[in-house]
């Protein structure tokens, strides 16, 4: 996960109003910024490319570190000025922020930003319509940050699929957990579900759009269960066998998965479905036991020796990718160099790492020990340090690699075609646009700080990665 913003394309059939979305945060976000375009697109909502020419603004934010949603306060600021700009041309410009920040500090934002018009948590899209018709009309802020996920699911319309050869299907939102730092149980609220027979839907309706890779979203997607049609009890390993019968599906990926829920039969199918790519983003925080109790991981660093071992075995090409927090009130210098053993042991293709942010309302943020800050920058440098190292050397052992490519449009240079690798690199290669939407082998030839370059074996598409 990133906290990077990004703009949406919005894909729409009319064009009378603009609308502009500006994402922080997950993949989960990027989804939810795609449905509200859809649900806003029957009220003559097209995409604009900047909020300078939007009739709309939203913006949809992740409040995961403080950091992440200082970012939307500040552009809060900048929106008002053009919103004054606005109305003193006579246009109208309305302001939505949408997302975890809002869920967690909707009465803040309105407090601290009146220009805002709109303020919905991350289960009340659905309502989005409403509330700007209401805000068009009405004077104050609009707010609605109630939680029935079953409800967002049920109203939001069938998905429009962004028509790119990889599409993202959330299956499961919220989580149970309650990590000692972390919002997403008081943002997203208690894990939800949702059904086969929707998911499957779904999954067939973005493949026929032309999606030949599903990532599966959920803050918590390995804890997905579901009724099947005949009343039987299915967990993620039997949703993935289900969907890897689908006709043009040559990828499946799911994320974020939590080490407790990874059980036999998930691992299993790692090495039993071509279509599973052999890339797992399994966080792990930390890799010293006392932390993990701390931070009530509920498992051991042992467990997740053991799971790497054993989706190694069953699939001995898999990559792992990870998330780690280093200064977690209570930490010492011996739980961080646990962190770094547990590191050097797995070996990772990619990760993430973070400096604890204390979270207003989580457990954390009001435990004594607080680690200082020039603590948690040194152990942040070290342990990044050994994850670039751990990363580069993964995209060199690529090199003079064979592998197949999902491509997904034209390079950044002319004559260029990108995409991915099955372990989820940015890869290019000199050949037409057109292949993108599917997939070729090549053969690797450099690895470049952030991506791959290769040279096409076959141009002819192939039945899957
Ligand atoms: N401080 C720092 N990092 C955090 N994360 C979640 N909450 C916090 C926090 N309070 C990180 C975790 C999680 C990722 C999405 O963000 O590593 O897996
Ligand atoms: Fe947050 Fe923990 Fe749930 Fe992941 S498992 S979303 S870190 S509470």
């Amino acid at each position: 996960m990133t906290s990077e913003a990004v703009s949406v394309p919005v894909s729409v059939p009319t064009n009378r109003k603009k609308l502009f979305i500006r994402t922080w945060g997950c993949q989960m976000n990027v989804y939810d910024s795609n449905r509200m375009a859809d649900v806003l697109a029957p009220l003559g909502y097209g995409p604009a490319a900047t909020p300078e020419e939007a009739d709309m603004v939203i913006l949809n934010t992740c409040h995961i570190r403080e950091k992440a949603s200082e970012k939307v306060f500040s552009d809060l600021g900048r929106l008002r000025l053009l919103k004054n700009e606005k109305a003193a041309a006579g246009q109208k410009m309305v302001l939505a922020v949408a997302g975890c920040v809002a869920q967690a500090e909707g009465a803040e934002i309105t407090a601290r930003a009146p220009w805002v018009d709109i303020v919905l948590g991350p289960q009340t899209y659905h309502r989005l319509p409403e509330m700007v018709a209401r805000a068009s009309r009405a004077a104050g802020a609009q707010i609605d940050t109630d939680f029935p996920a079953e409800q967002k699911f049920d109203l939001l319309p069938q998905v429009s699929t962004d028509g790119g050869p990889i599409a993202f299907l959330t299956i499961q939102e919220g989580c149970d957990k309650f990590c000692s730092f972390c919002v997403v149980p008081y943002t997203r609220g208690a894990e939800f579900s949702r059904p086969v027979a929707a998911i499957l839907a779904e999954a067939k309706r973005l493949v026929s759009g032309g999606a030949r890779e599903i990532a599966l979203l959920g803050q918590n997607v390995n804890a997905w269960h579901g009724e099947a049609p005949d009343g039987s009890a299915w967990t993620l390993s039997r949703l993935l066998y289900e969907l890897a019968e689908i006709d043009g599906l040559a990828r499946i990926r799911y994320t974020t998965s939590h080490p407790r829920d990874m059980d036999d039969a998930l691992i299993g199918a790692h090495g039993r479905i071509p279509q599973l790519m052999p890339f797992l983003h399994l966080p792990v925080q930390s890799g010293s036991d006392k932390m993990l109790s701390a931070m009530n991981r509920q498992h051991k660093a042992d467990l997740f020796f053991r799971i790497a071992d054993r989706l190694r075995e069953v699939r001995p090409d898999m990559a792992l990718s990870s998330d780690f927090i280093v200064g977690h009130p209570g930490e010492k210098d011996e739980d961080h160099a646990a962190t770094m053993a547990l590191v050097g042991r797995v070996g990772f293709a990619l990760a993430y790492s973070f400096k604890y942010s204390q979270r207003p309302g989580t457990p954390a943020a009001g435990q004594p020990f607080q680690v200082p800050e020039d603590v948690k920058d040194a152990r942040l440098q070290e342990l990044q340090a050994v994850l670039r190292r751990q990363q580069d050397d993964f995209n060199r052992a690529c090199v003079g690699r064979e592998c197949d490519i999902l491509w997904t449009g034209p390079g950044r240079h002319p004559g260029q075609v990108a995409g991915r690798t099955p372990w989820l690199q940015p890869v290019h290669a000199m050949g037409p646009a057109s292949l993108a939407g599917s997939l070729a082998r090549v053969r690797i030839d450099a690895a470049h700080p952030n991506s791959l370059s290769a040279t096409l074996l076959d141009e002819k598409e192939l039945a899957c990665a």
